[in-house]
């Protein structure tokens, strides 16, 4: 059976944890928590013990559970520690290696992947010495995960809340899975539109929602890739276990782009703008005549990524087309450079909807996947760029 540590931080989102631990137990997971002293204003120790079967541990300084169990050997013996809800002061304290109750020292003494999943008011998540905490943590090699967008227990609204208890579990499966096929792996998935300012309120854009491209990144996810995913402004949630990176313009996803890398496999699905305009500091007022916008040229993230000396191994471009589907995705994959073409036939209802009509344009010629559900048009590819790694 595999087992996680679950450190349940002082946070309203603390009861959610216990939904978790209901959960990990059904799905056959072994928990033993480890409850703060923040954790306990929330929930009690005797909820967390009846939920995961188990004693629950509140303190470094208890000789009983101390000679029972010492806290180095808590740390270990578990295949993975999940810390839920993680508030901002537990990895800011995380970050910087401080060990001064019991919770932080098991995370300084662990030799066990970590898994954080975040909940806390949207100010405190936008906070620089925040973003700059996970940013180290994700460094460290901790999963950080995205907290969802919604109404908060405080009143505000924003990105904060804890991920809901089962996207936490699949985040927690997805970390146990041993034998997953792109364990190790790291795949690059670009998603969505890309907005290109005109002046401080308008923008050009497309008719992406990136649903295919989170699709992927999920599907990826699920065979055990660690998986980053540069996503223009889009209204979804962010698949469990992926990293997100959001962006607005195409040259800040290329930025994205280039700082993710090295990369074993690229999947750019974006529909990235391909003109910038020379945005107006001031917005740009109704005048006799409309304003002449000077556009130019975006760079061509897939083009670039599949030149540079870091290329990854495998480079896979999406094209969507309206006509000569086919004969268009091979000439842009010799054009591009890229390995695969994934020919997207969106003159129908593809953009925005829940099916796609794919054709997979490759070296050894093309394969056509009719009329599939987004969801199983990603897990095909995944499963193909698996067979390629
Ligand atoms: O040339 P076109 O936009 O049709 O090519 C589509 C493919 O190229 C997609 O994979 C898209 O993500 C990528 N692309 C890009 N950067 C651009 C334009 C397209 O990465 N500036």
């Amino acid at each position: 059976m595999k087992r996680i540590l679950l450190i349940v931080g002082g946070g309203i989102a603390a009861y959610k944890a216990c939904e978790l631990v209901r959960l990990c137990r059904k799905a056959g997971i072994g928990v033993k928590c480890v409850l703060t002293e923040g954790g306990q204003h929330f929930v009690t120790p005797m909820t967390l013990a009846a939920l995961s079967e188990s004693q629950v541990y509140t303190t470094l300084w208890d000789l009983k559970d101390e000679t029972e169990m010492g806290h180095i050997q808590l740390s270990r013996e578990a295949d993975l520690v999940v810390v839920a809800p993680a508030t901002a002061d537990l990895m800011a304290k995380m970050a910087a290696g401080i060990a001064d109750d019991l919770a932080t020292t098991l995370l300084l003494a662990t030799d066990k992947p970590v898994l954080a999943a975040p909940a806390m008011n949207v100010r405190m998540w936008q906070h620089a010495a925040t973003r700059r905490n996970v940013a180290t943590l994700r460094t460290d090699g901790v999963t950080v995960l995205e907290p969802d967008e919604g109404p908060m227990a405080c009143g505000e609204y924003g990105p904060g809340r804890l991920p809901e208890p089962d996207a936490i579990l699949a985040a927690i499966q997805n970390a146990l899975e041993t034998g997953g096929r792109l364990k190790g792996k790291h795949v690059l998935v670009t998603a969505g539109p890309t907005h290109e300012p005109i002046d401080p309120v308008r923008y050009i854009a497309n008719r992406s929602s990136g649903r295919q491209g989170f699709a992927i990144a999920e599907a990826l996810a699920r065979l055990g890739a660690k998986v980053t995913l540069v996503s223009g402004p889009v209204a979804l949630a962010t698949p469990a276990g992926v990293t997100r990176v959001d962006v607005e313009t195409a040259q800040e996803m290329a930025n994205a782009v280039a700082s993710a890398l090295p990369a074993d496999a690229a999947v750019m699905v974006a529909a990235v703008g391909d003109w910038r305009a020379d945005a107006a500091p001031q917005k740009i007022k109704k005048g006799a005549a409309p304003p002449n916008l000077q556009l130019s040229e975006n760079p061509d993230i897939l083009a670039l990524l599949a030149k540079s000396p870091h290329r990854p191994k495998l480079v896979i471009g999406f094209a969507a087309e309206t006509e000569q589907v086919i004969e268009h995705a091979t000439a842009k994959r010799a054009r591009k450079g890229a390995d695969w073409i994934v020919a997207n036939d969106v003159s129908g209802d593809v953009m925005g909807g829940d099916a796609n009509t794919v054709h997979l344009v490759t070296a050894q010629g093309v394969e056509h996947w009719e009329r599939l559900p987004k969801s199983e048009v990603a897990r095909r590819l995944a499963d193909r760029i698996a067979d390629a790694l």
